[in-house]
């Protein structure tokens, strides 16, 4: 292929792709299969390794991250980045309504709009390119976070469309979808780890990674609602929102009333009403109603103040909030030992439940709300799953009241609790001395993702412990009907039906063992890898540092956790006792399909039509084939899916290694 030919080409799978994209993830309407998808990308990531001088920083091959970014770049914005003018009550709408009629010659038209719960962004488009992407920072100057944009599907990297000027501005706001965010949590859950407060801190937290694969992975998503350029090509806000979205950007959907363009006062209160209602019901979080005037002409009238436009106003739905007494501060000792304080408070009514307890999330936040016992607080119920005590009524202070002072040591154990550089919780180190760590680790075993065990759930767990006939996990398994008896609520039937769930729990698969043996940060994903890259315990346990991270997915933190567990005298007797006890303590090796793989090591990249990831993995093991995480020297293939690493494929290439698509691996396994 000529130059020339390669360029052309590369420019016709560019468009072809960033149509495709936004028909999957801005129209919700694909036509043709992510096999296809897939096929068109690796060959623009061929034709580019091959032609890299034609390799866009907006190709499509970018979507999938990769660049690193130590320090992001502060970078002036061109039009300041102002807030909105916030209102919690209808009465303020109508004012503002009122003062703009007053202002404002003729009718006045508006647009009603969600506020979206996330991140603001400014995105500059250079001859219908993606050229930069800055945060709001101080609306004066933000962060350059390009890289991590560009991996965001919905926002898009070439326009489509024409019309549009040399150089604009677009704005809107990165959101972290609810299901996404549920997804990371249940992972974070599963691994032992404090849980992300909510979606938008957490798509802040995401947008800062310096790795942008890592943001490619998050699932983030965006919403955009201002247009920003010297010469605007438009008379309305309304009408740039329509064009906008002719040019490839994901703009709110009229139909689901995500916007709207209203007459009178009547029909913007309609639109606040409507959506303080089914605002619970969206797949992302909002948290107010935005009301623009629409002609641009009249916003220009209208002005500015020193710091928001008069022409637009937010109005915030009310998470509720009641007063009550902070009765008591407790703190609850988790199974990893983190420590959360929590707030005992009178009784009251808030958003249809009886709040009793709130939490207080950890030192910082009661020094700078100085939450004291027999304080009147406002306890609110926004995002978040759990109340939260939101500020304190001064004026409602006793006389007598002290400043609280925070523990020092664990409540439970009496241990001195630490607090780990740069976290903001304290933790009591004494994993395995501590009977409130050692009680949840206990019902983790228990619970049924892990050893699944009919009637040992939390209470039964306590009540063995309190009773002294379980310390460990493995002391479930020398359990005797005569002692179980006499204990309270242990009739014969359920100590039958409870020795008999503990006998079933022995033939719960090795990988659901590993993960019920509460090995610091290894989830419910990590214990399947383990099982399947390493088999058995005895490997595990033998494995070096350096082995474990040779396994698929095994980062230096796991397998330092790992190196740490079996380096304690205590867990290997622990975990010899359940062997002894005949758990599986081994992957079950099924039969193989093949051995056309024999010999041979695959490094799998990227995504694939035809298996999911984990399923290509295992066919090749089911073939005969070893998978390897690293390409080397030793590597034999790289197979190469969709959105293959662009490090994976430098490297690939320079050692020579080949590279086979989905395809050509089909047709080798037959
Ligand atoms: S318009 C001059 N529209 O709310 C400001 N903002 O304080 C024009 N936001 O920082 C902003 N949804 O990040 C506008 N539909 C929407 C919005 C929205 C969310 C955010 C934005 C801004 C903050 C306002």
């Amino acid at each position: 292929m000529t130059e020339a030919e390669a360029q052309k080409e590369i420019l016709t799978l560019t468009d072809e792709l960033n149509h495709h994209n936004y028909l999957y993830y801005v129209k919700a309407h694909p036509v043709i299969s992510d096999y296809d998808f897939d096929q068109l990308l690796n060959k623009l990531k061929k034709l580019e390794e091959q032609f890299p001088k034609f390799a866009s920083p907006n190709s499509p091959t970018k979507r999938v991250g990769g660049d690193i970014t130590k320090n992001f770049a502060t970078v002036k914005h061109k039009y300041p980045m102002l807030s909105l003018d916030n209102s919690y009550s209808k009465e303020d709408i109508i004012d503002w309504e009122t003062r703009l009629k007053k202002m404002t010659d003729g009718d006045i038209e508006y647009v009603c709009e969600l506020k979206y719960d996330g991140v603001a962004i400014g995105i500059t488009y250079i001859n219908g390119e993606m050229a930069r992407a800055v945060t709001r920072g101080d609306g004066e100057e933000g962060e350059d976070i390009t890289p991590n944009v560009r991996t965001i599907k919905t926002v898009p990297l070439k326009l489509t469309g024409t019309g549009y000027p040399q150089e604009f501005e677009i704005r809107g706001e990165i959101i972290l979808p609810r299901a996404s965010f549920d997804k990371m949590n249940a992972e974070r859950e599963a691994a032992g780890e404090p849980l992300y407060a909510n979606p938008r801190n957490t798509a802040a937290g995401t947008l800062k990674q310096q790795d942008s694969s890592k943001v490619a992975s998050r699932g983030l998503d965006s919403f955009l609602y201002g247009f920003y350029s010297e010469k605007v090509p438009f008379k309305s806000h309304y009408e740039s929102v329509i064009a906008c979205g002719g040019w490839g950007f994901k703009i709110p959907d009229e139909k689901k009333k995500y916007i709207t363009k209203c007459k009178s006062i009547d029909e913007i209160i309609d639109f606040i009403n409507y959506w303080d209602e089914e605002r619970r019901k969206l797949g992302f979080e909002i948290d107010g109603i935005v009301i623009k005037v629409n002609s641009y002409l009249q916003q220009q009238d209208l002005g500015f103040t020193s710091k928001s436009p008069r022409w637009a106003i937010a109005y915030k739905f009310k998470a509720e909030t009641v007063s009550t007494l902070v009765e008591s501060i407790a703190y609850q000792v988790g199974r990893t030992g983190a420590i959360t304080p929590v707030a005992n408070l009178k009784p009251v009514l808030l958003a249809g439940t009886t709040v009793k307890r709130a939490s207080l999330h950890n030192a910082d936040q009661i020094e700078k709300l100085d939450i004291r016992v027999g304080d009147t607080v406002f306890v609110e119920k926004g995002g978040e799953i759990i109340p939260k005590v939101v500020g304190v009524d001064v004026s409602k202070r006793p006389s007598t009241s002290v400043k609280h002072i925070y523990i020092e040591v664990c409540p439970e154990c009496g241990t001195g609790l630490i607090r780990k550089e740069g976290e903001a919780v304290h933790y009591c180190p004494n994993e395995w001395g501590c009977a409130v760590q050692l009680k949840g680790k206990i019902a983790h075993f228990t619970s049924r993702r892990a050893m699944d065990i009919e009637g040992l759930g939390e209470e039964t767990v306590e009540q063995l412990f309190d009773a002294g006939l379980i310390k460990t996990y493995a002391d479930i398994y020398d359990l005797k009907k005569e002692q179980l008896l006499p204990l309270e609520r242990m009739a014969e039937k359920s100590v039958n039906n409870l020795l008999a769930g503990i006998e079933k729990s022995k033939q719960v698969p090795f990988e659901s063992v590993l993960f019920a043996i509460g090995i610091r940060y290894v989830g419910e994903t990590v214990a399947k890898k383990l099982a399947r890259h390493f088999k058995t315990i005895d490997a595990i346990k033998a494995a070096s540092f350096e082995t474990l991270c040779e396994a698929d997915e095994i980062g230096d933190k796991i397998a330092q956790s790992i190196v740490a567990f079996f380096a304690q005298p205590d867990q290997v007797a622990l975990v010899d006792r359940l062997k002894a006890a005949g758990l599986q303590m081994e992957a079950v090796i099924e039969q193989n399909l093949s051995d056309k793989l024999k010999g041979l090591t695959l490094v799998v990249s990227g995504t694939f039509a035809n298996f999911s990831r984990d399923g290509i993995k295992e066919s090749i093991e089911k073939n005969g084939g070893k998978v390897a995480s690293s390409i080397s020297k030793k590597t034999n293939y790289v197979l190469a899916g969709a959105d293959m690493g662009p490090s994976k494929l430098q490297k690939a290439t320079d050692l020579g290694v080949k590279i086979i698509s989905e395809q050509e691996y089909i047709e080798m396994i037959g």
